[in-house]
């Protein structure tokens, strides 16, 4: 059954395979299809017979067809409708043949999503499902419940992620799914194989890595980076290496001033506008270019301030200073204390202060997030995370962290757990900092001395932009002595890394 048939290539495909299986050339097998365009239908069951099957093509809307739970397989190539353009009755057709099945789907659904779950209903027990979707299945947040309903229902579910994409023209990347056992579910697992592209579908190898994603209606994007490369990420989790940095401690974000043109101030405006130094704190400048090494030294925060940049917050002593009462004065009169964020506060140009974080993270990123000791104590914006470390690891975090942070695996890990923005940008929010793999305490401690050995070297590599240089350098500190694991896959990990922040960027430059 092909649920949204158009020319049949589908069906004609499922004919020739039928016969095949039947080692009978004279057989004629059965292949219904729905498709709503009734030409495209007429022309699909020309075609289905001319491949020598017998089509039955109904001419519908597919979420009017009452599922029947008869079929062996359901196949086919949903639409993708972008939910702006899938509107009015259609839309809500389909979100109630979903509900049907107990799947609530958001307004922001395309329509591929509730043809996966109305599809699954046509299926008999133990039917499978085979369908070409947007690789959108993977990760945005609106396909959660179809990711859930698929671990839910089936027994088996593979999926075949491409390298290239398969179709240049159309707007989205695809992946195939192909999931079995329908009734026999839940499953926990799903096997990934990855391949190049159409071509080399022929040759698909047997050899999937078993991948368990951490929830169910979870992303499914870590099983992008390859089989190899996540066993390793698996091993060295389990063998307690890498950690989420939620073990380190803390992540939080930072301070929304409502202007920061007004509350974030170069040393030099700070002078003109008389204010004295007690009514500013030290700040990390907007922005995260600033955070490239290993550490916000005081020296480089003086420095950016000679540089112009805006190392100073606003944030008047009590009682105000004549100058600090004339900065607010301004501020009123320039209608800054109409900005929403300001409005809403009791005092409205007082910020509500987070005290300075032990480690800056960066936030977005055109190469891999960063993370930065705090040593100058700066207080920071909502451009970039504050990590504030738990009280045994303080110490050794402050001092090695961001040095043994920047390794292979944990680049790898920021490609999984970030996502891709608009131009290539990898952003990480707290909660997602919180998973983020990070080498553990232990790790870190075991190699202290060797990382203090190289720590000039790094810092010297990152702020001459040799990032993967930097890397090459902790690799071969951390992973010598963890038990081996990481050395053995370290060549996966890296081209999985590679490959992931390659296809970020390159769809990013493309637009999407
Ligand atoms: C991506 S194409 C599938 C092409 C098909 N597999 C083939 O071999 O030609 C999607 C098809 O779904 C049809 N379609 C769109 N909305 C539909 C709906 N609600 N019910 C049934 N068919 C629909 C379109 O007319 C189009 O032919």
């Amino acid at each position: 059954m092909e649920p949204s048939a158009g020319d049949a290539a589908f069906m004609v495909a499922a004919v020739e395979r039928l016969k095949n299986l039947a080692d009978n050339p004279d057989a004629s097998p059965l292949i219904e299809g729905v498709e709503i365009h009734e030409h495209s239908a007429r022309i699909g069951h020309e075609r289905v017979i001319v491949a020598g099957g017998t089509p039955d093509i109904t001419v519908s809307d597919f979420f009017t067809v009452s599922p029947e739970p008869v079929y062996d397989a359901v196949i086919g190539n949903p639409p993708y409708i972008r939910y702006q353009d899938f509107s009015g009755t259609s839309r809500t057709i389909a979100a109630e043949a979903a509900l049907r099945a107990g799947v609530r789907l958001s307004r922001l659904a395309s329509s591929w999503a509730a043809f996966v779950i109305h599809s699954a209903l046509f299926l008999k027990p133990g039917g499978r499902l085979g369908l070409v979707l947007p690789a959108e299945l993977m990760s945005v947040n609106y396909a959660a419940p179809v990711r859930q309903f698929l671990f839910d229902n089936f027994a088996d579910i593979q999926l075949v992620l491409f390298d290239e994409q398969v179709f240049p023209d159309a707007e989205a990347d695809v992946v195939l799914l192909l999931a079995d056992g329908y009734g026999q579910g839940p499953t926990g697992e799903a096997s990934v194989r990855l391949t190049k592209n159409a071509e080399s579908l022929a040759s698909l190898s047997d050899e999937a890595v078993s991948w368990t994603p951490p929830t169910a209606s979870g992303k499914w994007t870590g099983s992008l980076a390859g089989a190899t490369a996540l066993e390793a990420l698996q091993a060295l989790s389990a063998q307690d290496a890498f950690v989420g940095l939620q073990t380190w401690g803390e992540t939080t974000l930072g301070i929304v001033t409502g202007s920061n043109k007004y509350f974030a101030l170069s040393p030099q405006r700070v002078i003109q506008v008389g204010l004295s130094h007690s009514d500013t704190l030290p700040l990390s400048p907007p922005g995260s270019a600033h955070l490239r090494g290993l550490a916000l030294t005081t020296q480089q925060l003086q420095r950016l301030g000679q540089e112009g940049k805006s190392t100073r917050l606003f944030y008047p002593k009590q009682p105000l200073s004549p100058a600090a009462a004339a900065y607010i004065q301004a501020g009123q009169d320039t209608g800054v204390d109409t900005a929403y964020k300001c409005r809403v506060r009791k005092v409205w140009y007082q910020v509500p202060l987070i005290p300075p974080a032990d480690l800056l993270l960066t936030c977005m990123n055109a190469d891999t997030p960063r993370l930065t000791t705090n040593e100058a104590k700066a207080h920071h914006l909502n451009s970039v995370h504050g990590v504030y470390l738990a009280e045994d690891h303080r110490e050794l975090g402050c001092e090695l962290l961001p040095l043994a942070s920047v390794n292979s695996v944990t680049l790898l890990h920021a490609e999984i757990v970030g996502r891709a923005y608009g131009g290539g940008v990898l952003k990480l929010e707290p909660r997602e900092a919180d998973v983020w793999l990070t080498p553990s305490p232990d790790l870190v401690a075991a190699n202290a001395h060797a990382l203090r050995g190289v720590k000039d070297q790094v810092g010297t590599l990152l702020a001459a932009g040799q990032l993967l240089d930097a890397v090459q350098v902790v690799d071969d500190v951390l992973f010598h002595s963890s038990d081996g694991v990481a050395l053995r896959y370290l060549d996966a990990v890296r081209e999985a890394r590679e490959r992931m922040a390659h296809r970020r960027s390159a769809r990013g430059a493309s637009g999407r």
